[in-house]
C-alpha cells in the first residue's frame, strides 16, 4: 500500500471512528483549587505565551496531521489560514511522502501559502531520520519554509502496521545531527504513547528544545492500526495491537515526568479537548497544549469551524485561568491544584525523588 493510501485510510479511520480515542489521559485527576473571591476583569484576562523563542496569542498548538492527499492539502490550507488569524503554531503531517514524490509537496506547501506568517512546524519520521539522515529533514523544511522541525517517533505504531518500519538504530545520533546542523528548534514528538522522564533527558542533553508528549488517551494509532489490520485481513498484526492497546504514558503522566527536565519546552497533548484541560496540562508543566483530532474534524467542515474551535478553546481557558484567581499565564502557573488517584501515585513513584 502507498503511502497516500495509507493517509486517507488515517482520515477516514479517525472521522468515522469515536472509538479511536480510548482510555483516559488522567487529566481528571488533576483538581484545580478555584478562587471564589475574584479580584478580576474576565475579559483582561492575559493567555499569550512565549514558545521556542516566539510569542503566541494562546498555549495552543494544532498538532501535525496531515498532507499528501487533495483532501489533505485542503485540511491544511484551512488549518493555516485560521493558525495564522488567531495567532498560534500549527504543524503539518509526515513529509515522508512529498520528499520521495514532488508532486505531493503542495499538499503540505499550501498551509505556507494560507498563513504566509503563522509559525509551521514540519514533520518527518524517527524510522525517515534513521535511513536518509538530516538532508532529508532539510527538504521538509525547505518545503514549508518551517519555523521549526517535529521528529515524531512512533515506534509501536510501526510495529503494527504491515508495511511499518523496525529499524531505529541510529536516532539519536542523527537527531543529534539535527539539532547542531537544521537551524531551527528541534521538537521530538509521540503519537498517543507518551515520553518518560529518562527519554526526555537523552533528548535535552542531544539539543532537542522541546517535546510533545502525545501521551496515552488520546487518539490511538494502535486502535486505528488494529482497524486497518483487520480490514487488510492480518489478523497477526490486530492481535498485537489488541496485546498493547493499554501501552504508554497517560498524558498527564508524561507531562509530569518531562517537565521535571530543565531546559525542554513542553507541548502537552494526547486527548485534549477543552481549555479546561489545557490549563490542567500548563499547571502540571506544559508550556503550550496541543491538540489534533478534533482540529482535523473542524478543518472537513471549513475554516471558520476551525477558527470558532479555536475561540472556544482559548474562551474556556480564559475562564479557567480566572477562575482560579489569575490575570494571566505565569500568575497561572502558581495556581493550586491537588493530583488524586494514580495520577498521585505516578508523581509519589515516579518523580517526588527525581528533580533534575
Ligand atoms: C488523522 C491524524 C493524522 C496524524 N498524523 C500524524 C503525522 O503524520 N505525524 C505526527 O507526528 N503525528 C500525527 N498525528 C498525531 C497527532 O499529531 C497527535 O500527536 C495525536 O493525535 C494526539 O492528539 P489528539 O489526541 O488531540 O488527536 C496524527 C493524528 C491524527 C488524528
Amino acid at each position: 500500500m502507498g503511502v497516500a493510501e495509507r493517509k486517507r485510510d488515517h482520515i477516514r479511520i479517525v472521522l468515522e471512528n469515536a472509538s479511536v480515542q480510548r482510555g483516559s489521559n488522567w487529566l481528571e485527576y488533576v483538581h484545580l483549587i478555584p478562587r471564589a473571591v475574584p479580584d478580576i476583569n474576565i475579559d483582561e484576562v492575559d493567555i499569550t505565551v512565549s514558545f521556542l523563542g516566539r510569542k503566541f496569542s494562546a498555549p495552543l498548538l494544532i498538532e501535525g496531521m496531515t498532507g499528501g492527499t487533495e483532501e489533505a492539502a485542503k485540511i491544511n490550507a484551512r488549518l493555516a489560514e485560521a493558525a495564522e488569524k488567531a495567532g498560534i503554531p500549527m504543524g503539518v503531517g509526515s513529509q515522508r511522502a512529498a520528499i520521495a514524490n514532488p508532486e505531493l509537496r503542495q499538499t503540505f506547501r499550501v498551509a505556507r501559502e494560507a498563513g504566509p506568517n503563522v509559525f509551521l512546524i514540519a514533520n518527518i519520521g524517527a524510522a525517515q531520520l534513521v535511513q536518509h539522515g538530516v538532508e532529508l529533514a532539510w527538504e521538509a523544511v525547505k518545503m514549508i519554509d518551517a519555523d521549526a522541525i517535529a521528529v515524531h517517533v512512533n515506534t509501536l505504531q510501526e510495529i503494527i502496521q504491515p508495511e511499518g518500519d523496525r529499524r531505529f538504530r541510529g536516532f539519536l545520533t542523527q537527531t543529534r545531527r539535527l539539532c547542531r546542523e537544521i537551524g531551527v528548534p528541534v521538537i521530538v514528538k509521540e503519537v498517543g504513547c507518551g515520553i518518560s522522564y529518562e527519554d526526555a533527558v537523552v533528548l535535552r542533553d542531544i539539543g532537542v528544545s522541546a517535546v510533545d508528549v502525545a501521551g496515552r488517551g488520546g487518539t490511538s494509532w494502535v486502535e486505528i492500526e488494529r482497524m486497518r489490520a483487520i480490514e487488510a485481513g492480518r489478523q497477526d498484526r490486530a492481535r498485537l495491537a489488541e496485546v498493547f492497546q493499554e501501552w504508554g504514558i497517560p498524558t498527564a503522566a508524561s507531562i509530569l515526568e518531562v517537565s521535571q527536565v530543565k531546559g525542554l519546552e513542553v507541548v502537552g497533548s494526547g486527548g485534549i479537548r477543552n481549555g479546561l484541560e489545557v490549563a490542567k496540562i500548563i499547571i502540571l508543566g506544559a508550556v503550550m497544549g496541543g491538540v489534533a483530532m478534533p482540529f482535523l474534524k473542524a478543518a472537513v467542515q471549513g475554516v471558520e469551524e476551525v477558527k470558532s474551535l479555536i475561540e472556544r478553546l482559548e474562551e474556556e481557558l480564559r475562564v479557567a485561568v480566572a477562575l482560579c484567581g489569575a490575570s494571566n499565564i505565569n500568575e497561572f502557573r502558581n495556581a493550586r491544584y491537588i493530583l488524586t488517584g494514580p495520577l498521585k501515585e505516578w508523581k509519589e513513584e515516579r518523580i517526588t525523588s527525581k528533580k533534575k
